[in-house]
């Protein structure tokens, strides 16, 4: 990763996600810099933003979205590239230009019916705050993203070098990209890996495709503590209004390296929250 100034310059995705960790990429970084080792694994990759940017030879990124997954096979095998997401959008987006919200919502329709990998991200780049989120029965469910003009010009150049970036990724390096349950992936790993797990927070977030309890992080801690890995694991320490109980029900017999994060709730600066942010690792 490039450094100017002792600052780590983080890359963005083409994907957006409700708990994506572009802010924590340096403080991992950090932890991992000095350690050697053969894969990289994710079992919650979401965006990938965390791998797109550690940039390992070899990766394995997993998730239960079978849409993100899908994605970035498309883009591995070829049948997706940056020219035919910048014409796809420059086409969609002249009609979300004429249609405003009815052709969000069409197209939301076509991809709940079709699963194109292309709606998906067109999906993601104009819903309300790059939000993932699904109803009970598997569909998209988030509501438009209103902006003027949604799909700029310059919007769809930055999203199409975004997805140029983690081709050449992708293609330089051996990545592989699977959609399974957390706990494949895991006891997949060899004793050579480092594991990044990054979950959806317990207690907090559970609109991803699949939802998170304490069932999920009983078993999260056990098999990453039956498997002979290193790993990362992602959470949260505390809030203004409380703690994250299961740091000492779980988590307490491994490292934490704890950062600071705030974020707004909606747009006066005087409404923000902090959150501290935990990193749990085991070497
Ligand atoms: C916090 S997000 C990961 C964000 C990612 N680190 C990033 O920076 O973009 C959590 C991810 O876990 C996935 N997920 C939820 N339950 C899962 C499960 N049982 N197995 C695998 N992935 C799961 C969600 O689909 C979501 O993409």
């Amino acid at each position: 990763m490039a450094r100017i100034d002792n600052t780590v310059i983080v890359k963005t995705p083409p994907f957006k996600i409700q708990g994506i960790k572009t802010k924590l990429v340096p403080c991992i970084h950090q932890l991992v810099e000095q350690e050697t080792f053969d894969c990289w694994i994710e079992p919650f990759m979401g965006s990938g933003v965390v791998a797109f940017n550690i940039k390992p030879k070899k990766a394995i990124l997993a998730d239960s979205n079978p849409y993100i997954i899908d994605f970035y096979n498309s883009l591995k095998n070829g049948s997706i590239d940056e020219l035919m997401v910048c014409n796809f959008l420059e086409q969609e987006g002249e009609q979300l230009k004429e249609q405003d919200d009815a052709y969000y919502y069409t197209v939301r329709e076509r991809f709940n019916r079709e699963h194109n990998p292309l709606d998906f991200l067109f999906l993601n780049r104009s819903c309300f705050n790059g939000m993932v989120r699904f109803n009970r029965n598997g569909d998209f469910n988030v509501p438009y993203g209103h902006k003027p003009e949604r799909f700029s010009k310059s919007y769809i150049t930055k999203i199409c070098n975004q997805v140029k970036y983690v081709k050449n990724i992708i293609m330089d390096n051996d990545f592989t990209f699977l959609c399974q349950d957390f706990t494949e992936t895991i006891n997949s790993a060899t004793s050579n890996s480092i594991v990044y797990c990054d979950p959806p927070y317990i207690g907090r977030h559970v609109d991803y495709f699949d939802s998170w309890d304490g069932n999920n992080e009983v078993t999260l801690h056990d098999v990453l503590n039956d498997a002979s890995t290193k790993f990362i694991l992602s959470t949260w320490k505390q809030t203004k209004f409380r703690e994250n109980e299961y740091i000492p029900k779980l988590w307490n017999n491994y490292n934490i390296k704890t950062t600071e994060h705030f974020y707004f709730v909606g747009a006066k600066e005087s409404n923000r929250n902090s959150v501290i942010e935990a990193l749990i690792y085991n070497f």
